[in-house]
């Protein structure tokens, strides 16, 4: 033995060394498991006094060996017992910390007043893409900086086209715009997808208008297309009629004006019929019977071409309407500036 203090002292210092630190780390409701593994190592690890006198066995003879073995194991025995109980113990404790937490009161009645709710054109927008959805329609998305290429050029609108007017554009600098409507998606569509296709893009769109009770900079259109092998105007007008009638969750009367929109022809206005009169005449459709609704056609061959299909093999029809007047007429709201408002006495009717 290296030490001159016999061994049984050895022992019973360690031990009740061992008893102190224990105690001590099991009275700090702060110890943590990593406390315990420090104990470990320094009472029965590697270089612990254990150890060495383990180590110092060799120069002992016989029975004394034998003797001094069997005290030191069970030493080593007892402190790791100790040990194991106690790591339990700490990890208990931890655990039941952070449950504690991580409590909720599920039970907790909530002022119903403070509760959020979707924003009514989102109650519309997400309506329509069911209806969409169900007939097989995806929705795409795309981005609201657009360059004038997906926005006006591959939508068959030259250069000197009035749509491209300083007036009616935001420009960047750059030569980006704000797109001024969600056709740009289209292109975006049929560049991603191979025919046949059906898809939907709603989103934002900005212009550069006079603001006032009917008019924002910023509102909201939706945008369709659907490409396959003989598309006519009849489909067109089968879809649209089919799914304005789930849309209003009633038969809807639709009538096709020519239009012009340079990425169809031949291009339509859509009306239907007035909701509120049923086409008799009253305040709401000005005595006409009929309500505009939407653009719409069947697409045209330069701008499938851009789209990076064939004209001669596929064809389609596209329409875009404005939703915010949907909004609009479903809510009774008089003023399109409250769409974008932030006034929450105004949101609050819809919760
Ligand atoms: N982009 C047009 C607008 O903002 C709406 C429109 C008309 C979209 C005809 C179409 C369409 O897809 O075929 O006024």
């Amino acid at each position: 033995m290296e030490s001159e203090v016999p061994l049984p002292q050895q022992v019973e210092g360690l031990r009740s060394d061992f008893a102190q630190a224990l105690s001590a780390l099991k009275s700090d409701p702060a110890s943590t498991i990593k406390d315990v593994e420090d104990l470990r190592v320094r009472f029965t690890g590697k270089k612990s006094q254990i150890q060495s006198l383990m180590g110092g066995l060799k120069s002992l003879e016989g029975k004394d060996r034998a003797e001094a073995g069997k005290t030191l194991n069970l030493l080593k025995r007892d402190f790791e017992n100790e040990l194991k109980a106690v790591r339990e113990e700490v990890e208990a404790r931890q655990q039941a910390a952070e449950l504690a937490g991580e409590w909720v009161d599920v039970t907790l009645d909530i002022d119903p007043r403070t509760r959020g709710g979707l924003h009514p054109l989102s109650v519309i927008q997400y309506q329509i893409e069911d209806v969409f959805t169900s007939m097989g329609f995806q929705i795409l998305d795309g981005p609201h900086i657009e360059t004038e290429y997906f926005n006006f050029e591959a939508l068959n609108t030259p250069a000197d086209h009035p749509a491209r007017d300083l007036q009616d554009t935001f420009y960047f600098e750059d030569g980006n715009v704000l797109r001024t409507h969600t056709s740009s998606i289209q292109i975006r569509g049929m560049k991603r997808l191979e025919p046949p296709f059906k898809i939907i893009g709603p989103g934002k769109v900005f212009r550069c208008e006079k603001v006032d009770a009917s008019h924002e900079a910023t509102f909201h259109q939706l945008e369709g297309m659907m490409v396959d092998r003989d598309i006519k105007v009849a489909h067109l007008s089968y879809f649209l009629k089919e799914l304005l009638s789930q849309v209003y969750r009633r038969e809807i009367e639709i009538r096709l004006r020519p239009g012009f929109f340079p990425f169809v022809e031949p291009g339509f206005e859509l009306d239907i019929a007035c909701l509120i009169c049923e086409g008799k005449g009253c305040k709401v459709c000005k005595s006409l019977g009929w309500v505009e609704l939407l653009g719409c056609g069947m697409v045209h061959p330069n701008v499938l071409r851009h789209g990076g299909i064939d004209p001669d093999e596929w064809s389609g029809f596209a329409f875009g309407m404005g939703l915010d007047r949907l909004v609009m007429s479903r809510y009774g709201i008089d003023d399109i500036r409250l769409i974008h408002s932030a006034d929450l006495r105004f949101f609050r009717q819809f919760i």
